[in-house]
């Protein structure tokens, strides 16, 4: 397939529901929605639009730029609400926080079309996977609460110790500025949103460059489930409105799924003695392990699984394949294959896999950003003796790039230790185990790994080497961030603290005891704050 300009839509191809402009201007601080009256940043899809064979980026919208100010009142809005974990939402009973919880579950749902709507058009994800994130993001929610009834109907005990009687539960961090990342705008970032507000933080939150409007129906879903100020959203330049509220020092937590350098930067602004906890979501360079004795029908088909699905833009994505000698060919004539027959198209097209990429025009490029990066990775490749082999490979226009197979890929190569991100699939031919083992020693992530093998002692030997190195180890099957029950996170640049269901709310709160001398008189007096029910926390109250 040839990539023309053809691959994009004329104005009036663009089914209607996705053919609408947003300028948002509200923004939610104080349990207010306020409007915005200052510069705006104009929104532009990765959908261009054909003009007779001009293209321009479809315009969406516009979201605020806040200035630092506004930042500030977000940052004294989330202060005020904690109120040093004192205020109504940090002291408020844990099932009284689940209650707010439900409900925003319920509204968030009556918002599915809208948000479905703008991640087609924002990050060009597909329509299914759009759906997909949508209805994956409510069960997570609805899971994180279970798991938080289960953890604290196990606390609503006492524990005797020595002559100490003592209730051990969990109580909230404080102030956390929350950023996702574009690729999973809303399920990610909700990973972390989502179970920090239920342990009873107050939060200032930031969408990612890509992936704002989705946020904007949520916003009255937020006013009305939650007490004021917990949760308080700002746009604009990291620069201008991260760096204030990390300069005053009054964050305690910062979640953050994104790229490692903005991670380091935005920790270095904290501005306090008084310790930030991270919990980060940063790059990977998963590895895919092709060995001879594997079954390569299976391997074929998770490995073509991950490495198309949207356009490699996933964390857990299969960014490195080492293939075993003696079947190295074979495995890249059959890969080569299902790559050349994959469909291309409009994010809103029936079984569409490849689809246009965020991006934006940079003048001092004089291209497109992320298209110039995938440009260089490939060019850096061929320069070194790698080739493109597929037919379809290593075309781009506008902010299509076509998936691009690199066979002979080295570690001379920039493609063999940057993560690409998209959809480049660069292949190394191995001879001995220990080639991949080091691979995964020697790159700076340490997220995920994947063997693709029938062979009993080549497995184990490989995962004994290899979980050190790593957050997962897949046996035939592709990295994967789910089930969300199970935990989720990395090692090196890749991550900070691990995530999932059950494991979240732990990460966002911290472990606190109630104690008292085990006699007669300290167990009258803790028998009546029960029976009377005058504390919110001490408590043997099961929430069912
Ligand atoms: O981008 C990282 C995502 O968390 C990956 O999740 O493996 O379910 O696509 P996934």
């Amino acid at each position: 397939m040839t990539l023309d300009a053809n691959i994009f839509p004329k104005e009036n191809e663009i089914p209607e529901k996705y053919n609408k402009i947003v300028n948002q201007t509200e923004y939610l601080i104080g349990g207010k929605i306020e409007n915005w009256t200052g510069p705006v940043q104009e929104i532009l899809s990765p959908v261009m639009i054909n003009n007779n064979g001009n293209l321009t980026q479809k315009y969406l919208g516009s979201h605020p730029m806040m200035d630092a100010n506004t930042s500030l009142k977000a940052l004294d809005a989330a202060v005020t609400a904690y109120g040093n974990g004192r205020g109504e939402w940090p002291t408020m009973s844990v099932k009284g926080r689940l209650n707010h919880m439900y409900k925003f579950m319920e509204n968030m749902k009556q918002a599915r079309e809208e948000v479905v709507s703008s991640l087609v058009m924002e990050i060009g994800k597909s329509e299914p996977d759009s759906y997909k994130e949508f209805d994956r993001t409510v069960k997570y929610i609805d899971d994180t609460i279970n798991a938080v009834k289960k953890m604290y109907s196990e606390s609503s005990t006492f524990v005797k110790s020595e002559n100490q009687l003592a209730q051990i539960r969990r109580a909230p961090l404080g102030i956390n500025l929350s950023m996702g990342p574009y690729n999973y705008p809303l399920n990610e970032t909700f990973t972390t949103l989502i179970p920090s507000v239920i342990m009873g933080n107050t939060v200032v939150f930031k969408a990612a460059k890509y992936g704002v409007l989705l946020h904007q129906p949520l916003l009255k879903a937020y006013q009305e489930s939650f007490p004021a100020g917990v949760i308080n959203t700002i746009y604009g330049e990291g620069p201008t409105v991260i760096g204030p509220i990390m300069e005053s020092g009054m964050i305690d937590v910062f979640s953050f799924i994104g790229s490692e350098k903005t991670a380091a930067i935005i920790k270095k602004q904290h501005n306090s003695n008084k310790p930030l906890k991270s919990v980060l979501g940063l790059g990977a360079k998963n590895l895919g392990l092709v060995t001879d004795s594997a079954d390569l029908a299976v391997a074929l088909s998770e490995i073509y699984a991950s490495v198309t699905n949207f356009n490699q833009q996933r964390c857990t994505s299969l960014k490195e394949l080492m293939v075993q000698r003696a079947v190295a060919d074979e495995f890249v004539s059959k890969i080569v294959a299902m790559i050349d027959s994959t469909n291309w198209g409009m994010p809103w097209k029936n079984g569409v896999i490849a689809t246009p990429i965020p991006d934006f025009w940079d003048n001092n490029i004089g291209g497109y950003k992320q298209m110039k990066f995938y440009q260089d990775l490939i060019d850096d490749a061929l320069s070194k003796g790698a080739q493109v082999v597929n037919k379809t490979g290593n075309q781009n226009i506008g902010t299509f790039f076509s998936p691009t197979v690199l066979y002979g890929v080295n570690k001379s190569m920039r493609i063999y230790h940057e993560e690409q991100f998209g959809p480049i699939i660069p292949i190394t031919v191995y001879d001995n185990i220990n080639e991949p083992i080091n691979y995964c020693v020697e790159s700076k992530y340490g997220q995920q790994a994947s063997i693709f093998s029938r062979n009993p002692e080549e497995i184990g030997y490989f995962i004994d080497h290899a979980i050190n190195q790593e957050g997962r180890v897949h046996i035939n099957n592709q990295g994967q961030r789910g089930p969300d029950d199970f935990p989720f996170g990395g090692t090196k640049l890749s991550a900070e603290q691990t995530l999932s269901v059950s494991d979240a709310p732990k990460v966002f709160s911290r472990r606190v005891i109630v104690s008292t001398k085990y006699n007669d008189v300290n167990i009258d007096l803790v028998n009546k704050v029960l029976d009377n029910n005058l504390s919110q926390f001490l408590s043997t109250r099961q929430i069912l």
